[in-house]
């Protein structure tokens, strides 16, 4: 290359470099304290693989920003503000949420099925959308509705109960956090998708192998998320999908499950309930039908939403418990009252478990 050739490619390298620079001067210019951050990617390296590294970089900017009760990221150039300040936080969430009610727009328009399935997500969707769906939505958790899947629940935690004392029975150490995973994962499979599959007994299941795939967070799926962000139309033109392809499975499952009931076979679930439910548009105040890609994708959701949440809960609530062994035997004293009450482990009997619920809620 002539010395012409690499003097245009270093002012264009000089050029990115300043334009990234004052891309990321959003927070300084407001006074507002931010970690240094990498030249176009911002922090996203630092969230994406939400491992225990996540943990330690939000735990440092809390303690280094504490006074400030805030402090500013990048996701690549969009400004994301971190608050911790209770007060701020109640403005956000409560007073003022008419201005903070949209998440992050994650703009997945590649023209992909998958992409445009998670894109119909309630919890992606934005403004009159999300109210829209959310005003459908709701009625499908009020306490009867999940009354009515609780039997679904109580068969998986039976079977969790069952094979755990196996377990135990042949070795001292179980490993609960894998089983309360395969737990959670069965529950949703039956509760959302009306699949029934035991992932505690069958390691091989194509559900979980399926799940497994649609999770994995790999250094590929960063360049690809990288190569989107900053050429989304190339992305789209070569026909690449954000979402990895397992999401197809949950696609067709999720569609096959919806012909058989709108063929009448009925079984209390998620699903059903998404299919009768029906709600008013504020803009029409007609009665709206939920598209059947928007079903998929509600369903899908449900496994998004409350596989890692749920699974996650239960294993640092048990770690806990076990560790607390006051509080384990007076919460295993509720259960027995309750189950000599009731008869047996009923949705009223749970509800009505005030210790059981503090345990959860994480409350002193
Ligand atoms: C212990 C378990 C769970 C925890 C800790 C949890 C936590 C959260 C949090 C913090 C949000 C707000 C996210 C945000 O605003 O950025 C959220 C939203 C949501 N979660 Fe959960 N979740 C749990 C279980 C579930 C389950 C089982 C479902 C099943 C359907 C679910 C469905 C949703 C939905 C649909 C939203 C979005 C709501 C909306 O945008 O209107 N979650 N969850």
């Amino acid at each position: 290359m002539g010395v012409e050739t690499w003097l245009l490619v270093a002012t264009v390298v000089v050029l990115a470099w300043m334009y990234s620079r004052w891309r990321h001067s959003y927070w300084s210019s407001r006074g507002v304290p931010s970690p240094s951050a990498l030249p176009f990617i911002g922090h996203f390296h630092k969230e994406y693989f939400i491992d225990t590294k996540t943990v330690d970089f939000y735990k440092e900017n809390y303690t280094k920003y504490y006074k400030s009760q805030m402090c500013g990221l990048y996701d690549f150039f969009s400004p994301v503000l971190v608050i911790w300040d209770p007060e701020m936080l109640k403005h956000v969430f409560v007073k003022d949420f008419d201005h903070f009610g949209d998440l992050r727009d994650f703009n997945l328009k590649t023209g992909h099925e998958r992409d445009e399935m998670v894109s119909e997500m309630l919890s992606l969707k934005t403004g009159a959308e999300w109210k829209n769906l959310r005003a459908i939505m709701t009625p499908t958790f009020t306490s009867g509705k999940i009354k009515s899947m609780f039997p679904l629940v109580c068969d998986k935690a039976d079977a969790l109960v069952k094979f755990s004392m196996k377990e135990a029975a042949e070795n001292p150490q179980v490993d609960m956090t894998k089983n309360f995973g395969r737990f959670t994962l069965d529950t949703i499979a039956s509760c959302a998708f009306g699949i029934e599959c035991n992932s505690l007994v069958d390691q091989n299941n194509v559900f979980i192998n399926n799940v497994d795939a649609f999770f994995k967070i790999s250094t590929a799926t960063l360049i690809k998320t990288v190569f989107f962000r900053f050429m989304p139309r190339l992305f789209s033109l070569l026909g690449l999908s954000i979402n990895p392809s397992a999401g197809d499975f949950f696609i067709d499952m999720t569609k096959q499950t919806i012909a058989a009931r709108k063929a009448g076979k009925r079984r209390g679930d998620f699903l059903d309930l998404l299919l009768e439910a029906g709600g008013k548009s504020d803009s029409t105040n007609e009665k709206q039908e939920l598209s059947d890609q928007c079903l998929v994708a509600q369903s899908v959701m449900f496994l998004i939403a409350g596989y890692q949440t749920t699974a996650s809960l239960l294993s640092f609530s048990s770690f806990l418990l076990a560790k607390n062994k006051d509080q384990q035997h007076r919460l295993r004293d509720e259960l027995r009252q309750m189950v000599a009450e009731h008869g047996d482990i009923t949705y009223q009997a749970i509800m009505e478990a005030t210790l059981l619920d503090a345990c959860l809620q994480g409350d002193e």
